[in-house]
């Protein structure tokens, strides 16, 4: 039985896939449908490069328990990219702030209307900035597996832009529709019209940059999907709460992408007895260390200051929430409650700046709850990816960096720190910063290392085979037939 959804089961024949009756509403569905062309023009000429015939992707059909995924080789162009909501809880009440226990809002109230746009513009711009920026890495892809998960977090993350686009046409009038339009014309590293976010125009150049960054950053998407998850806005909740079933699998991507590169290089330590892998064509774990450090420090900015006033009125209108609100064991409004949060403190009497913590209002707070809850998931990831070291006999560990390191948003924007959170001069950080962040020669090596493995069933030395493929495939299947 197909899940039902506002009454309407999902209409995948229309020209936009949908579970929200749009059939209904011709004005929007007219107005959708004369965004969609400039939606394709964007892909064709930001999105991925390498030329194909099909992809073996997965196309959300559905929101229901009972499977919203079908499998099958897709032309890319001809994607159905539709407009999914999770199924809507008649009698959900908002979960917190001033409008506690009220009923949630199928409508915009005008008093929010401006920070709810702007907070869905924000999610909106990191969708297909990452398709951007990911865009020619089909060329270096280390096997067909992995390049067929490529175009799957590329595709998606194109759908993710379809469900903030929804809401801003549907939801915030012509200025709405206008910032749909802005969101295909700025560019991820643009120089005249940037995305909005620093770790969005970054690039990402190589694989291993692409496993942290679906590592790191798809985990911070994560979190702020969760908190919008909670907001008293009832269709950007649904429309959230549905793309954080898709953002699990760019996850695993990341996951099991450095998982992958770690086994490997700890099975040419092995083999040749020797920490220097560099020129046996694994990657060195010095050089994983520091893609890690840049991608989790960057990634750490997208959080915000550790204090933000409007992150605590966003809370206390009831916009966005915390991470598992629900889970919580307090009233929910925290008007009386405090948070400790990172600082600088500075010594009275000689002027130096350390790093230490301060106590603020937990709403004010709110931000440094967020980026705690990232920052102990991140915790996981090192975690397996130790036990690949131990496993296999290495001594080394890879670690998480301080919290004041390589930080360009907040309290620690105007330091510098070693990754164990030592200040340093800026000097002595210009010096020294080559040790802890990747080089000009370990990019160059990285690079080296990207020849394509476009053959099925092949795979890059600088990698291990995944355990599982796709949808219960085995490795060597056909995943992607190149044009
Ligand atoms: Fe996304
Ligand atoms: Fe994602």
């Amino acid at each position: 039985m197909p899940a039902r959804n506002d009454g309407a089961a999902a209409d995948y024949a229309e020209k936009i896939p949908n579970n929200v009756s749009l059939h209904e509403d011709r004005r929007l569905q007219r107005a959708l449908e004369s965004w969609q062309p400039n939606f394709l023009n964007w892909w064709q000429t930001m999105g991925p490069t390498l030329p194909t015939q099909d992809v073996y992707l997965r196309t959300a059909i559905n929101v229901g328990r009972d499977g919203w995924a079908q499998f099958g080789h897709v032309a890319m162009p001809e994607y159905r990219w539709g407009i999914f909501l999770a199924e809507r809880d008649p009698g959900r009440k908002v979960g917190f702030g001033e409008h506690k226990g009220e009923p949630v809002w199928d409508k915009v109230p005008g008093e929010y209307r401006a920070e709810l746009q702007r907070l869905i513009v924000i999610q909106g711009d990191t969708e297909p900035a990452s398709v951007e920026q990911q865009r020619n890495l089909g060329a270096t892809a280390p096997s067909l597996y992995d390049l067929r998960n490529l175009f799957q977090v590329n595709v998606e993350e194109g759908r993710h832009l379809w469900a903030m686009v929804y809401l801003l046409h549907a939801y915030f009038g012509r200025e709405g529709r206008e910032e749909a339009e802005e969101l295909l014309h700025r560019n991820s590293g643009s120089l005249d019209s940037p995305r909005i976010l620093g770790a969005f125009n970054e690039e990402t150049p190589d694989w291993l940059s692409f496993f942290m960054f679906t590592y790191f950053t798809d985990r911070d998407g994560k979190y702020q999907l969760g908190t919008l998850k909670e907001s008293a806005f009832d269709p950007l909740s649904r429309t959230c709460e549905f793309m954080l079933k898709e953002e699990a699998h760019h996850m695993m991507v990341g996951t099991t992408g450095v998982d992958r590169v770690v086994q490997r290089t700890v099975e040419v330590m092995r083999e040749h007895d020797t920490d220097d892998v560099a020129g046996l064509g694994a990657m060195p774990l010095t050089t994983i260390q520091k893609y890690l450090n840049f991608h989790y420090s960057v990634s750490l900015d997208l959080f915000g200051g550790e204090t933000s006033t409007n992150v605590a009125n966003y809370y206390t209108a009831g916009l966005k929430g915390r991470w598992m609100e629900d889970r919580r064991k307090d009233d929910h409004k925290l008007t009386s409650d405090s948070i400790m949060v990172d600082a600088l403190s500075e010594d009275a009497r000689t002027g130096e700046q350390s790093i230490g913590q301060t106590e603020v209002s937990a709403l004010v707070g709110l931000n440094t709850d967020l980026r705690r809850e990232y920052i102990s998931d991140c915790q996981g990831g090192v975690k397996r990816w130790n036990r690949i070291l131990e496993e296999g006999g290495a001594k080394q560990r890879l670690k998480l960096p301080h919290i004041a390191f390589n930080r360009q948003v907040g309290a620690f924007a105007g330091i510098e720190a070693t990754p164990d959170g030592e200040t340093l001069s800026a000097d002595e950080w210009q010096r020294r910063q080559g040790e802890w962040l990747p080089t000009d020669v370990d990019k160059t090596y990285v690079r080296s290392l990207m020849q394509p493995v476009h053959q099925r069933g092949k795979i890059a030395a600088w990698i291990s085979p995944p355990r599982n493929g796709i949808n219960g495939q085995p490795f060597d299947y056909d995943y992607v037939h190149l044009a």
